[in-house]
């Protein structure tokens, strides 16, 4: 069993975007700009924000954070967000899900310009990756074709199934793996909380993505010798030894299943990483796509 290590394959692409800052930055150029928006307080999205904002500066980007408290009305979320469309300066859009209730997910999702849509959810991001055509890749999924990428992992002609349809997550992934492209080229399955017979249908697979959000959901029963197994949950579970007063665990029962994989990804330390990453490789190419235009 190898381990898919986020670590190595993130710090990888960062240090290929450094480089590429680094030049622009002794070409006196502007550098790319990503802009984040964080509305409430929500522990875990403060946590994700504040490592995109980490990694930025890391691979040599501008980086703007702009901060809403939790009753913030829709209109001025959508003034904002035109506003930065507008900025020359900023290349990159980034709303962090979830909202609170009383704003729109799609409203927003749709307001953001698909030049800038960084994180890959407008409408027009998606049906140009239904389509193959070049675009802004869901970070989530774009980050597991990277890891995938790297490792070399052999992915033609073989049987994935994914777990979870979530537009973020689970129905771009295996669009992506079905798509006749390295990695890619998959025979894909979509499964959900209505699929009834998940565990003979993981059995098969060669590649299982788990996008669930179900902690220690995949457990060794339904995963075949040598799989390849993709663990994207990220679930926080109390831990009283954890100053935090919580640990991160995965969809993957990983002491059981790790044994019979070819490679597997460990949470933390896996696919999270990568998202970020694919954030950061999204925010470079709405840059690069800007200057040539
Ligand atoms: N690593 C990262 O960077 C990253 C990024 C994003 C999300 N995540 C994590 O990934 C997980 C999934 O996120 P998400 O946003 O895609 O979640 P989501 O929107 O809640 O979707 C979950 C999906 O799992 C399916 N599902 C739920 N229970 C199931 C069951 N028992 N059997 C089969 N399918 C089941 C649901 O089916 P239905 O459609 O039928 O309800 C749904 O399609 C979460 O733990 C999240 O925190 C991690």
């Amino acid at each position: 069993m190898q381990l898919l290590d986020g670590k190595i394959v993130s710090q990888a692409v960062k240090n290929e975007l450094r480089e590429k800052t680094d030049q622009l930055k002794a070409d006196n150029k502007r550098l790319p700009h990503l802009a984040a928006i964080l509305i409430g307080n929500d522990g875990a999205s403060e946590t994700y924000v504040a490592s995109k904002i980490k990694n930025c500066e890391e691979a040599g980007f501008k980086s703007s954070m702009y901060r809403f408290n939790t009753d913030t009305n829709e209109d001025t979320i959508i003034a904002k967000i035109e506003e930065l469309n507008n900025d020359d300066e900023v290349d990159g859009i980034l709303v962090q899900l979830p909202l609170p209730k009383h704003i729109s997910e799609e409203k927003i999702i749709n307001i953001i310009d698909p030049l800038k849509d960084v994180d890959g959810f407008h409408p027009i991001s998606v049906g140009k990756l239904v389509q193959g055509l070049p675009t802004f890749i869901p970070a989530t999924p774009y980050g597991v074709m990277l890891m995938l990428e790297h490792y070399k992992i052999e992915t033609a002609g073989k049987f994935a199934v994914v777990i979870g349809r979530s537009n973020i997550v689970g129905r771009p992934m295996s669009i992506l793996l079905s798509q006749n492209t390295n990695p890619g080229n998959c025979t894909v399955t979509l499964c959900h909380s209505r699929t009834t017979n998940l565990k003979e249908i993981c059995l098969q697979a060669d590649i299982i993505v788990a996008a669930l959000g179900k902690v220690s959901f995949l457990t060794a029963d339904m995963v075949k010798e040598n799989a390849v197994v993709i663990d994207v949950g990220i679930t926080r579970v109390e831990d009283a030894t954890k100053k935090s007063g919580f640990k991160i665990k995965g969809d993957v029962d990983f002491e059981n299943v790790a044994p019979k994989c070819s490679y597997i990804t460990p949470v933390p330390g896996g696919v999270g990483l990568m998202t970020i990453a694919a954030l950061l490789k999204n925010t470079y190419h709405a840059y690069i796509q800007k200057n040539n235009s």
